[in-house]
């Protein structure tokens, strides 16, 4: 049977060149998207166009009712990516609104939340299955502005190993991939090419990263033969964290 890989926030970025990977591996790809219907319908082109299999629906995963009609879409889930981008504020503490930052929580968590109980479920009958959360590097570090972003990668990372480990016994394996900062249009608005320059020489390899790069280390966490890793954080980002400052 054609195994399946839902990628959630598939239509541009990070979730667009995961599903591009994931088809090229053999899986077929379910690509989710919440308001750019052209442009998931363009990765679904690029995807066929390639000898792969995909197929783009609609679905806010923050809703849970818009969930089961994006998981009911799906024949059987092999590989959940959960990517999808909630764009946080950024601000400092002192000028957050409780709604800005509440919504930058609880949407990153809702966003997990509804599709990973369901997608488990499924897993669970398949008696196995890959589930991979996009997180970011923010949630250890602490930048003046970040603190809502920073805040709800924190507790999606928590939230990842205590799925890992709930979910081992069925054969379930959870792990988390952390981009530094990746070259998407969710992060366009912040990267001057002055920006892009300082982030490049603050990194241990001297570059930014490119979505392709994330989405081979995703492709390699759910199709490589990793069997014995789970609960697993690793980030992609050129070395950026081991240079403080
Ligand atoms: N870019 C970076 O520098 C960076 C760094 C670290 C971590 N990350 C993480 O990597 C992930 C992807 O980021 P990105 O920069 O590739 O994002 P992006 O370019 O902004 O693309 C976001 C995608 O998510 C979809 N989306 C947004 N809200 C959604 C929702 N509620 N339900 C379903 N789909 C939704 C968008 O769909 P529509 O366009 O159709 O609305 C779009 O396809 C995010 O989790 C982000 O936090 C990014």
């Amino acid at each position: 049977m054609e195994r399946t890989a839902l990628i959630t926030g598939a239509g541009r970025g990070i979730g667009a060149v995961t599903a591009q990977e994931l088809a090229r591996r053999g899986f077929r790809a379910i690509v989710n998207y919440r308001t750019d219907t052209a442009a998931a319908a363009s990765v679904v082109e690029r995807i066929e166009a390639a000898g792969g299999t995909a197929r783009a629906v609609r679905a806010d995963v923050r809703d849970p009712g818009e969930v089961d009609k994006l998981v009911g879409a799906c024949p059987r889930v092999d590989a959940l990516i959960c990517n999808a981008n909630i764009s946080p504020p950024f601000a400092p503490l002192a000028e957050l609104s409780w709604a800005d930052f509440a919504g930058k929580i609880t949407g990153e968590l809702a966003a997990v939340f509804h599709v990973t109980q369901r997608v488990l479920t499924l897993m669970r009958k398949q008696r196995g299955g890959q589930i991979v959360y996009v997180s970011s590097i923010s949630a250890g570090l602490a930048r003046p502005g970040a603190i809502a972003h920073g805040t709800a990668k924190a507790a999606l990372d928590s939230f990842a190993r205590h799925v890992a480990a709930e979910a081992g016994a069925w054969g379930i394996a959870v792990n988390v991939v952390a981009p530094g900062a990746v070259r998407t249009e969710g992060s366009a608005a912040m990267r001057t090419p002055e920006v892009e320059r300082s982030l490049a020489r603050r990194s241990v390899l001297g570059r930014m990263v490119d979505p392709e790069d994330v989405a081979a280390v995703i492709g390699a966490v759910v199709d490589g033969g990793f069997g014995a890793v789970t609960g697993a954080h690793i980030p992609v980002d050129a070395g950026a964290q081991l240079i403080p400052g």
